[in-house]
């Protein structure tokens, strides 16, 4: 179940997600209004499911049944060594690191700190999250969202 903290984070996201595109694309709002979209479905499976694994995969096939362009994004979201990391993912991604469980804005390292606390430093909750944040960090695109 999408808890009342999830709803907080999702929104968030969505926030940020609009923010972080006008920055890789300022004069497209079409594509603001996208990325605060795929925000909102991002976290879509949870409502799903016990737990929150796998849910970025649910969310992606629930999405492509329905033929959302950007179901890929949400299968694919959080760390995975082999996504194909479109400009999109990268936005989500960075939105998703940027944004705390409770939906206040955090720096990616706080985001990684609140993790440990959650799940714990040996989960692999917080284990994939700091390979995620390496990625985006020394991704060339990081800088433009400054
Ligand atoms: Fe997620």
């Amino acid at each position: 179940m999408i808890s009342e903290n999830r709803w907080q984070h999702i929104l968030g996201v969505a926030r940020k997600a609009k923010e972080f595109a006008l920055k890789m694309q300022p004069d497209n709002e079409k594509y603001a209004e996208d990325m605060f979209l795929l925000g909102l479905l991002h976290d879509l499976g949870y409502e799903f499911l016990e737990t929150g694994k796998g849910h970025g995969a649910l969310g992606g096939e629930i999405l492509q049944r329905s033929g959302y362009k950007y179901w890929k994004e949400v299968a694919n979201h959080g760390y995975s060594e082999n996504a194909p990391m479109t400009d999109e993912l990268f936005i989500l991604d960075c939105a998703d690191m940027s944004v705390k469980a409770d939906g206040k804005n955090c720096t990616m390292k706080e985001r990684l700190e609140d993790i440990g606390n959650r799940y714990g430093t040996a989960s692999a909750a917080y284990q994939k999250a700091i390979l995620e944040i390496q990625k985006l960090q020394s991704d060339p695109r990081y800088v433009r969202l400054k």
